[in-house]
């Protein structure tokens, strides 16, 4: 079987808060037996790192590089802006334009420098859409305008020109809010701002998911216009609560496969990875089965399914 040769990495969002003791251990070795592919689910984020007025941390997430490195996986930066996770100091000031552009700025280049070479994606700007396709306002929407996303590429760009830049966004896999993400490209693009890629968190459910072609169209439209693409952050929701348990790993498993050819079929999509390690400590905390290991840490079938899709591309 000939496949299109590009390779597509399985990724995983991982919490340090998770490797501490013996579980932790287990845990850790769960991420380096299964997976290509790290994403800090929190310790990039600003309220992370950005702990005071000209100070940033970066240990928890160097605790990730190190694994990362020592493991030969790759690391995926995730998040540089957004509207949430700011810290409170951020929260509290009055800003001017002129400050804020220095204060993000700087956030920017500080971050990305402690990882250069080590990290080369970075979700520059997280979830910059409403849902109907619009534009959100945010704290950095508000003293800066819409061009803040442009300019924040632009910074991650000038901090670390070997990075590659993305956009990352839920629900946008297809309908209303994939139009308006597309329009938004197409401007970023055209006005020369440095994207490369576009990020699909797909937080999907069992009700309510894009089918293969569906996704599959999605990722065409993007790469038309020169970019990557990737599934960020991939996790299923059981909310068809007439499904029993066995009918419920089936469908979940479906999903996983769809969403696994679509992106296979796409040579531009060069990244897989879900939202957490395992079912016992997935951010879905009433919901325990929307993950690839269960909450003894074993894979389900959907894991070897996904496998399989890449395997069958990467040839
Ligand atoms: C979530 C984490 O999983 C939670 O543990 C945290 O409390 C909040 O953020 N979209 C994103 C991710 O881009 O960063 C979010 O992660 C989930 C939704």
């Amino acid at each position: 079987m000939s496949g299109s040769g590009h390779r597509v990495p399985l990724g995983v969002a991982v919490w340090t808060r998770y490797m501490r003791g013996p579980a932790g251990v287990r845990y850790t070795q769960a991420v380096i037996d299964h997976f290509d592919s790290i994403t800090p689910e929190v310790e990039l984020k600003m309220d992370n790192v950005a702990t005071a007025p000209g100070e940033w941390t970066f240990d928890a997430a160097e605790r990730l590089a190190v694994l990362a490195t020592t493991e030969g996986k790759e690391m995926r930066g995730h998040a540089l802006l957004w509207h949430k996770q700011i810290p409170a100091w951020v929260l509290r000031r009055t800003w001017t334009q002129a400050r804020m552009t220095d204060f993000l700025s700087e956030h920017v280049a500080v971050t990305m420098n402690a990882f250069r070479g080590r990290i080369r994606e970075w979700d520059v700007v997280n979830e910059p859409l409403a849902d109907d396709g619009s534009f959100r306002a945010s704290l950095w929407s508000e003293t800066l305008g819409p061009e803040y996303i442009g300019q924040a590429l632009t910074w991650a760009r000038e901090a670390d020109p070997t990075a590659k830049l993305f956009i990352n966004e839920y629900g946008a896999e297809h309908g209303q809010k994939s139009d308006g993400l597309l329009r938004l490209a197409a401007k970023l693009r055209e006005a020369g701002a440095p994207l490369d890629g576009i990020g699909f968190q797909m937080h999907v459910s069992t009700s309510c998911y894009p089918r293969e072609h569906e996704l599959a169209a999605t990722f065409a439209r993007f790469a038309e216009l020169g970019l990557e693409v990737r599934i960020t952050e991939m996790d299923i929701r059981a909310t068809d609560l007439s499904m029993s348990p066995s009918e419920r790993a089936v469908a979940t498993t479906e999903i996983y496969q769809e969403a696994a050819r679509a992106c296979a079929a796409e040579p531009q999509c060069r990244g897989f990875t879900v939202w957490g390690v395992d079912d016992s400590t997935s951010w879905l905390r009433t919901d325990k089965a929307a993950l690839l290991l269960d909450d003894d840490l074993q894979p389900k079938p959907a894991m070897a399914v996904i496998r399989a899709e890449f395997d069958r591309v990467s040839v």
